[in-house]
């Protein structure tokens, strides 16, 4: 484990204003996306969306880190740079999403388990060959009212992160912690909250028991939000408060960054969260840079933009400059909800 590695590229990842663009849809996933925009989903069609996304002009300010697909690491540029190349010399870390997605736990009705640890060694060693310097491995921690995580459900996912985690830092890969309690569901901000501490304290225990250098990792974790279903939706202070108590009773402080990810939320509010946080000072410092690596809350404005057209692909590229200053505003606690749609 070189450790002095592992530290410059978690720290360079939330450098100030900066924070990681999740273009790591795995194909069923950007199919679904692309179907959005009545576009095709084919390898070049991929290729040339990722493309437009990875050439944007001046989102190297905002942008420290772009989580890729295992096919987007192996495409190139149409004059054949291939894109970790690219990111790389736009001064952009390229990370990789090494799980095998969630499926149901065996046992536990209403609980799913993240696959993908058999041969991940291996995996990894490849991936860091072709560029990456980061990877992320998501568990999908499903919630309701009552009963759904269980206890052990949870315990399940918290050691296979651990288990990758781990391994990351063994080949020299800063690790993404991703425990996401989905947004989904009837469920209240209490229960949100409830679920996510669990969640964390758990992800937290086994990362130690693992031997995981805190310093050398970033967590990645859902916001405390309402369900989406929930008649009772909490504002945008309460989010910012529920979750910064949550981070501050279960992260260790060592953890150099904490980047949310933005779960089904509008472009708009993921950006409004994200501000409250940074902005909000009455718990005194936090020991964590505060940022993003959002997946649609970044790219929704962007699909909407092109469209599948090659002539909107200026336009497109616009949207996403526009994300990322909003974003790296709310890095600083600048942004206000004002600034839409100027
Ligand atoms: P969203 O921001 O769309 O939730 O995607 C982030 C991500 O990488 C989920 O694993």
């Amino acid at each position: 484990m070189n450790i002095a590695e592992l530290l410059s590229v978690a720290n360079a990842i939330v450098a100030r204003q900066k924070g990681v663009l999740a273009a790591d849809e795995s194909n069923p996933t950007i199919k679904k996306r692309f179907d959005s925009i009545q576009t095709e989903s084919t390898e070049e069609s991929r290729r040339r969306y990722r493309e437009i996304l990875f050439t944007a002009e001046g989102i190297e300010r905002y942008i420290g880190g772009v989580i890729l697909f295992d096919e987007t690491l192996r495409q190139s540029t149409q004059e054949g740079i291939p894109f970790p190349t690219l990111l790389s010399s736009r001064g952009i870390i390229p990370g990789i999403k090494v799980d095998k997605g969630a499926k149901a736990l065996a046992l536990c009705a209403g609980d799913k388990v993240t696959e993908g640890l058999d041969g991940l060694r291996e995996r990894l060693e490849a991936y860091r060959q072709l560029g990456a310097q980061f990877a992320k491995w998501r568990a999908v921690i499903d919630i309701n009212a009552t009963d759904i995580p269980s206890a052990f459900g949870i315990r399940a996912n918290a050691h296979a992160l651990a288990r990758y985690a781990a391994l990351c830092q063994e080949v020299g890969l800063v690790p993404i912690v991703e425990p996401e309690v989905l947004m989904d569901g009837a469920h209240d901000i209490e229960r949100c909250e409830a679920v996510t501490a669990q969640a964390l304290e758990a992800v937290f225990a086994e990362l130690d028991a693992h031997h995981v250098l805190f310093e050398g990792m970033l967590l990645k974790p859902n916001m405390v939000i309402s369900g989406k279903q929930c008649p009772r939706q909490a504002g945008v202070q309460a989010v910012a408060e529920a979750t910064l108590r949550c981070l501050r009773r279960y992260v260790p402080a060592a953890v150099p960054g904490i980047v949310f990810l933005s779960g089904g939320q509008s472009a708009e509010d993921a950006t409004d969260h994200l501000n409250a946080m940074n902005a909000m000072n009455a718990m005194g410092p936090q020991p964590w840079q505060f940022s993003f690596s959002y997946g649609r809350a970044l790219q929704a404005p962007v699909l909407d933009a092109w469209q599948g057209q090659e002539s909107n692909a200026a336009a497109a590229q616009k949207a996403l400059l526009t994300r990322c200053h909003l974003n790296g505003l709310a890095r600083d606690g600048q942004y206000s909800r004002a600034m839409e749609g100027h």
